[in-house]
């Protein structure tokens, strides 16, 4: 089954984001830690022009830390760009972000010449939550409008830091369609276009090729269920997900993985690693 997505009305967002990236001095990249090939915007590369660039790896507590060092060597093979794993909700861990972009732009900090910073990534990758973290306070939610607007605003972040504040959004490539149920699982992609019994699948075969440990544990399981299908009628029947006639409602159930998925229930999980990706597999 095919995931077809389309966030929002995007047709000029790159010649905005692109007018912006000019004006900045440091680009703030934002992705998912668990997925960060499926959750970037592959024509952002070509707009880089040498721009100090900071792949920020968001959700660093809910993705398999070993897999995202892997991911950290992987992005900062081009010269100019820091990959930094982070979770942008918690202000401590922004702080050394700061201090990146600082370090990113020696020239700029002093008074009266801050650091200019632009936030740019898919939905739901947290861009809004970054903002609001970094800026102390809560800024709207760009949610799917149209990229950066014409009335970007910086906010002074008070320690030689100015942001602008909203962020600039971009569509994720859903021409792969092996990236596209990675994001579905994830969570990246709205509900309404997704399959909660396709996606149940694909994340059941996934947890069972390379988190088996974590399903045992989590569902009282003496062994794996021989097929994605007999794992999601275990889950079914573990949390109680029954139709009538005691039947396991496998689209209940499928929801009810992902969300436990989603959430880090089941333990830290990466989607997809560097190999994986080169490989294109579906899997690690
Ligand atoms: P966006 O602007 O890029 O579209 O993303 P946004 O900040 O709205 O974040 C999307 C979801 O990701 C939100 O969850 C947010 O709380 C969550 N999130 C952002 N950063 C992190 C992080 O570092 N770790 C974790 N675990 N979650 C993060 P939500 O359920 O959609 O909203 P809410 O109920 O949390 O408000």
């Amino acid at each position: 089954m095919e995931i077809r997505w389309y966030p929002g009305h995007m047709g000029k967002a790159l010649e905005q984001i692109q007018d912006l990236i000019k004006k900045v001095d440091v680009v703030i990249e934002v992705l998912d830690a668990r997925l960060p090939y499926s959750s970037a915007n592959h024509k952002l590369a070509a707009m880089r022009w040498n721009k100090p660039w900071i792949k920020l790896l968001n959700k660093h507590d809910l993705a398999d830390p070993a897999v995202t060092k892997a991911w950290i060597r992987e992005l900062e093979l081009p010269e100019g760009v820091r990959a930094l794993p982070l979770s942008a909700k918690k202000h401590s861990d922004t702080k050394q972000l700061i201090k990146l972009c600082q370090t990113m732009a020696p020239k700029r900090g002093k008074p009266g010449f801050p650091v200019r910073v632009m936030v740019v990534g898919i939905p739901n990758v947290g861009k809004s939550t970054l903002i609001n973290t970094l800026a102390g306070k809560s800024m709207a939610k760009v949610g799917d409008r149209p990229a950066v607007t014409t009335t970007t605003q910086m906010i002074d972040l008070h320690n030689g830091v100015v942001l602008a504040d909203t962020p600039g959004v971009l569509w994720p490539d859903m021409s792969d369609q092996f990236g596209a149920y990675r994001l579905a699982a994830s969570g990246a992609i709205g509900d309404n276009a997704m399959d909660y019994t396709v996606v149940g699948l694909f994340a059941a075969e996934f947890l069972m090729t390379n988190y088996p440990a974590m399903l045992l544990t989590r569902y009282g399981l003496q062994e794996l269920p021989a097929t994605p299908s007999d794992l999601i009628e275990a889950v079914g029947r573990r949390l109680g997900m029954l139709a009538s006639g005691g039947v396991v409602d496998h689209h209940r159930a499928g929801e009810a993985l992902l969300r436990e998925m989603r959430s880090g229930k089941l333990g830290r999980i990466s989607l997809e690693t560097p190999e994986s990706i080169a490989a294109k597999t579906p899997a690690q």
